[in-house]
């Protein structure tokens, strides 16, 4: 029998890669804000009751993550009011639900990385209406699988990478924050593990919950640039600079409506080990997505 698979936000980042994993699982059907908007609970009911999906894959969600503290009611209405809503109509009807959640749950304190029992501290409104949006799906006692990701890249909509190559070829010299470290993570690997855990679960391979997701070792926002630039240099790409010319910075000198933690870093043992997966090293995929864009520009 066919797995019927409703992709929600399927034009995001992670959305748009998850529109071709999942057909390694089932049938998808890809909604975007123009077939449905996310805040209208009578819509997101009547889409679901429609669909009878098997499983609700939801990559829909408020990013914009300095905009959100002044803007808490639509960042609320996304990342918490839909996953309560999902996870509702989701256990009424048997229905799995995938949703993701982010590394800034965690007020980045910890001096090492951040397991999935670690305690929660938002230190932002992206971060609290997010970690809303788990408690409220967890509370429902739908079966759901949730993937923690963090610093989210590729080659689609506007993201650091994209942000710092451009700015690479306009400008002679950069300042980047270097006391934030993280995992970089293309939403290709997000949506490749997200399909993989449902075959290996509809296997009965795994269980479902919480789990973290991110390439492995860390790097800062300034290793990053400096990785990004490096690279895109040995691919003739046109920049006006070079990794030495992109200087570290501290958050101090880099102010945010939203506070950010320093530490993103999760640990992803348990993903790992549950679904018998091992992940990259962040640089390598960056550098398969700089090759991307390179030859996408030629
Ligand atoms: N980006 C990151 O660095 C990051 C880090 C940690 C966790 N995450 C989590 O990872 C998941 C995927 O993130 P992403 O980077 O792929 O996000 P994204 O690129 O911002 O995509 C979000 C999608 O949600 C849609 N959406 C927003 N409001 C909507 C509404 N009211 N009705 C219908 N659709 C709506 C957007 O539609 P439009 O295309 O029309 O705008 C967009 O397609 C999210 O749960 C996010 O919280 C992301």
């Amino acid at each position: 029998m066919t797995t019927n698979i409703l992709l929600l936000g399927a034009d995001g980042q992670v959305g748009w890669e998850l529109r071709r994993s999942l057909l390694s699982v089932g049938k998808v059907s890809a909604i975007t804000r123009q077939d449905c908007s996310l805040t209208d609970r009578t819509a997101v009911t009547a889409l679901i009751a429609s669909h009878q999906p098997d499983i609700i894959v939801n990559a829909a969600a408020y990013t914009a993550v300095d905009l959100a503290e002044s803007e808490s009611q639509q960042a609320y209405a996304l990342n918490r009011d839909l996953p309560a809503l999902l996870g509702e109509l989701a256990r009424q009807r048997d229905i799995l639900v995938v949703d993701y959640s982010t590394d800034y749950v965690f007020d980045g304190s910890k001096s090492a990385p951040y397991f999935e029992h670690d305690e929660t501290a938002p230190a932002n409104i992206y971060g609290a209406s997010k970690l809303a949006g788990l408690q409220a799906l967890q509370a429902c006692g739908c079966r759901h699988l949730v993937f923690r990701v963090s610093w989210v890249y590729s080659a689609r909509r506007g993201n650091f990478i994209k942000t710092i190559l451009r700015l690479a070829a306009e400008r002679d010299a950069l300042s980047i924050v270097s006391d934030q470290i993280g995992s970089p993570t293309p939403a290709s690997l997000i949506a490749d593990v997200s399909a993989n855990c449902l075959r290996l679960l509809a296997a009965g391979i795994g269980q479902a919950g919480v789990y973290h997701l991110a390439p492995a070792g860390q790097t800062s926002w300034h290793g990053l640039a400096q990785e990004i630039v490096g690279h895109a240099q040995t691919l003739n790409m046109p920049l006006k600079i070079k990794p030495e010319d992109i200087k570290p910075t501290p958050t101090s000198g880099y102010p945010t409506p939203a506070q950010r933690p320093a530490n993103s870093v999760m640990n992803t043992d348990k993903l790992q080990r549950t679904f018998q997966l091992q992940l990259p090293h962040w640089q390598e995929p960056l550098a398969h997505l700089l090759q991307e864009i390179s030859e996408s520009r030629s």
